[in-house]
């Protein structure tokens, strides 16, 4: 048969440029598929003589053959190329360090909160808590603010309502969280060393107020706790929670029912060029009210105030995290703005503790 040499280089040179498993298969059909050359030119072999046809048999079965092989091993190198290039592409160091996804965000208020216990619980107070709607007696009178004292208007309170002819004084939402002093002596008497984080309520409204907000009441009572004790705990508070080698406090005499002597305690601080610094500069902040622990709240609580005495102190949280985390307004804490909360708030899994550092 004659031109199968030309056929043979025509197919070998197509299937050695094909780049691809699909240009490859295109090249089978051009030669071996139903329609492919080299099948027409079987078809032809039954119009020959006999002895034609076992000849041109013979040598297109060969030709066949060889083109077939060609394919595969093309075929073979192709998928090795194929593998080759994923390999490279999809190449991974298992050695790098991983690249963590946010898991939501923990609100700054959280944080603090966090924060705070682990400062104060190394200290040796442990947490308690009370509930946010509370009774006139554990919101007021056992902390010695009787109904006729004037300090009860200070406290713009909510009140709960009161079944219609119910004429028992109506449950308010805690003005603060001082009740949690009464009901934490009362269940576990003297001694005792105790925050209290939580919510408290009352109506006021502006750039530095919410209806609701949070403290910390701290209070700690044995048998000869004195007011420089505070002053220490203070301290050593403020110098871990604002991560500064020292801190400066200001005690300045003040007035609360609850405590007698009574201190509302500033920070020194300076506002330069609008960035807040905590220990140095020519700025007071207050951030606490405080005061040893009235015999009188002692009493009210079952602790005998002729054996037992103690400080207390009650913390706005929310203005320390104002000050710690340089966040201006206090009423984006509560208005639920994610983009507010990615901006400020902190990863899910880094919880604050003394000595991994507190907010890392
Ligand atoms: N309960 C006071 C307030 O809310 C703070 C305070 C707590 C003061 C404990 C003294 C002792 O303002």
């Amino acid at each position: 048969m004659d031109g199968l040499d030309a056929l043979k280089a025509r197919f070998i040179a197509a299937v050695s440029a094909a780049s691809d498993e699909a240009a490859l298969e295109e090249v089978r059909l051009a030669a071996l598929g139903k329609k492919g050359e080299i099948s027409a030119l079987m078809a032809g072999l039954g119009k020959m003589s006999p002895d034609e046809r076992k000849a041109a048999g013979a040598q297109l079965n060969v030709l066949k053959d060889e083109i077939d092989a060609a394919l595969r091993a093309k075929k073979a190198a192709l998928g090795d190329a194929a593998l080759n290039e994923r390999l490279q592409a999809e190449w991974l160091d298992v050695t790098l360090p991983g690249r963590p996804r946010r898991l939501g965000t923990i609100h700054p208020v959280s944080q603090v909160m966090e924060e705070l216990t682990a400062i104060f619980a190394d200290m040796g107070f442990a947490v308690a808590e009370g509930p946010q709607v509370e009774s006139d007696w554990y919101n007021f009178d056992a902390l010695n603010i009787p109904p006729e004292h004037p300090a009860r208007q200070e406290h713009d309170t909510f009140f709960m309502a009161r079944a219609e002819g119910d004429n028992r004084p109506p449950h308010v939402l805690r003005t603060h969280t001082s009740p949690v002093q009464i009901r934490a002596m009362a269940e576990q008497g003297a001694p005792i060393r105790v925050i209290a984080p939580g919510r408290v309520y009352r109506m006021d409204m502006d750039q530095t107020h919410t209806p609701m907000f949070h403290q910390v009441e701290g209070l700690a009572i044995d048998r000869d706790i004195s007011m420089a004790n505070l002053k220490w705990t203070l301290e050593e508070f403020c110098r871990a929670f604002f991560e500064v080698p020292s801190v400066e406090l200001r005690f300045r005499a003040s007035h609360f029912p609850f405590t007698e002597p009574s201190a509302e305690v500033d920070i020194r601080c300076s506002w330069e060029g609008g960035q807040l610094k905590i220990g140095e500069g020519d700025k007071w902040m207050e951030i606490l009210g405080s005061g040893m622990v009235h015999p009188k709240v002692l009493s009210a609580a079952g602790v005998d105030p002729t054996q037992w005495q103690g400080f207390a102190f009650g913390m706005g949280i929310d203005r320390i995290a104002m000050l710690k985390y340089g966040i201006p307004d206090l009423r984006a804490f509560f208005e639920s703005d994610l983009r507010w909360l990615r901006h400020y708030g902190f990863a899910a899994l880094d919880m604050p503790d003394l000595a991994g550092g507190l907010s890392r």
